[in-house]
């Protein structure tokens, strides 16, 4: 609201489009259906509004068509469902662009080979976007990204079509966008973080609040509208960058902790403490301690790459990330440590890593999901093998490791037998997936290297199993 009352936020553009989500015949286009943007999808569809998904992996698209997943998480049912119900529909044709009223940007946010941000999927997203831009659309980037990109990389590019949305300051008053128009915008821009955790049976996606910041209050008014039809609780913040910022936030909160409980577990190991002993102890504390678990290194599309987009835009700042570059180290430094412990287990065996024979459990990045990006368990294969060894994995997540950028392991997940675990020299736990029966593994491994405390209970063992 405007300090007069006059409500110019309501008027025009913001106007129409409060009205096409109130009547739900709003229409959501969702680009990029990957771990993030199919949930998003399927979820506004399941809230009675009509949402197209567009990818470039024709797969993909041919796949959903069929009601068909290539989630682990979400079942075919859920796909066939939405499709049946008219609501949801998924294309390559960018042409359809034109015909939604809010898109919503879910595409990878990589670093390049420099560890650079690689903007190019957010730059060519919002170049097909420009493309098909009509007056009154609402655009929302998601993908994690550095403070400033809505409004120094994608505004520029979708501007190039000749429609305007000014950068204008505002405020959030009583959990409301508020103080200043739109300045005259023809369409509106936001940002939105992801904050999607796969796999997590505690939390759906519309549970998780929804931060939201604007280029300007009417975009940021448009997207908390367009988002509390399908999340519980939005929150709204003063800018798009703002809002860029606290999604980096969250995941440098995590990478940093997770570092510092990796190297209080080195010298735990040192001084012949369990630290999984002491974390347990210390969260028994009411108040000012969250627990943080260590772990053969960081995994995934998010916590070991999105610190260093801030990283790289803070040197526009001369400002060094010290924070953010020592937990790098020290989470990058993990999976080496666990070959050292492996080596060292076998050592006490009068046995050496050079020719002995090693089954690496659990090739995701974390227990439970079917997604191997950044996962430590591959750096800790490849290893393992450059130290002479020879390498099979089990995971049921995955039959074979096809080639990926930094990987070529070319191998097959064997199976998990008596005869097999006990014919090789060392087992490394490097997942803990719940279908693991960690018993059985423990009394049929002859050594037992355990990166995620998965035996920790199993003290009949302990003459064998080796915390790494
Ligand atoms: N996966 C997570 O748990 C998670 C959580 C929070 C935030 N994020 C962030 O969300 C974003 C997306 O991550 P994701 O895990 O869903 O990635 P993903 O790789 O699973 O999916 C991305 C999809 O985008 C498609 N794509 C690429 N370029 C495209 C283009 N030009 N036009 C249309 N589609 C295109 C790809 O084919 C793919 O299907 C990233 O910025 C990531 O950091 C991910």
């Amino acid at each position: 609201m405007t300090s007069d009352n006059s409500t110019p936020l309501q008027t025009g553009l913001l106007a129409a489009f409060n009205k096409s989500v109130q009547q739900k015949t709003v229409r959501v286009g969702v680009v990029g259906l990957g771990y993030v943007g199919l949930p998003i999808a399927l979820l506004f569809s399941s809230k009675g509004i009509c949402a197209t998904g567009f990818d470039i992996d024709e797969n993909k698209v041919n796949l959903l068509r069929q009601g068909r997943t290539y989630i682990k998480h979400i079942p075919d049912a859920e796909i066939s469902g939405a499709l049946r119900s008219g609501r949801f529909q998924a294309t390559t044709d960018f042409a359809e662009l034109r015909s939604m009223d809010a898109i919503i940007i879910c595409v990878p946010t990589p670093l390049d080979d420099h560890r650079e941000p690689d903007l190019t999927y957010i730059q060519n997203t919002a170049e097909s976007i420009a493309r098909h831009l009509r007056p009154g659309q609402l655009v929302v980037l998601e993908s994690t990204t550095y403070p400033g990109t809505t409004e120094e990389v994608v505004l520029p590019i979708l501007e190039r079509a000749g429609l305007r949305c000014p950068v204008v300051p505002y405020t959030v008053e009583n959990g409301e966008p508020a103080g200043a128009d739109s300045g005259g915008a023809d369409f509106m821009l936001a940002f939105s973080p992801e904050r999607e955790d796969p796999g997590n049976p505690k939390f759906k996606t519309h549970q998780v609040p929804k931060v939201v910041g604007g280029v300007n209050a009417a975009s940021a008014l448009a997207t908390k509208n367009l988002y509390e039809a399908a999340f519980d609780r939005i929150v709204p913040v003063s800018s798009s960058r703002a809002a860029e910022m606290t999604k980096l936030l969250e995941n440098i909160y995590r990478s940093v902790n997770i570092a510092m409980v990796n190297e209080l577990k080195l010298l735990c190991q040192r001084m012949g403490l369990d630290i999984w002993e002491i974390i347990n102890a210390a969260k028994s504390k009411p108040f000012g301690f969250s627990a943080f678990y260590p772990g053969p290194g960081l995994g995934g599309h998010c916590i070991p790459i999105d610190p260093f987009y801030l990283t790289w835009k803070a040197r526009e700042y001369e400002f060094p990330t010290r924070f953010i570059e020592l937990a790098g180290e020290i989470n990058t430094s993990m999976p080496h440590h666990v070959v050292d412990r492996l080596a060292e287990a076998l050592n006490w065996r009068s046995k050496c890593l050079q020719g002995a024979r090693i089954l690496v459990l659990g090739i995701s990045y974390k227990k439970d999901v079917d997604d191997l990006r950044e996962s430590p368990s591959l750096k800790i294969i490849q290893l393992i093998q450059e130290r002479g060894a020879t390498v099979n994995y089990n995971d049921p997540y995955f039959e074979r490791l096809h080639k990926m950028r930094q990987y070529d392991l070319g191998l097959e997940s064997v199976a998990l037998t008596a005869e097999s675990l006990s014919s090789y020299d060392a087992v490394v736990i490097a997942t803990d997936h719940s279908s693991y029966d960690y018993e059985f593994i423990a009394r049929n491994a002859q050594l037992l290297v355990d990166t995620r405390n998965a035996t920790g209970s199993l003290t009949q063992y302990k003459n064998k199993i080796v915390q790494a």
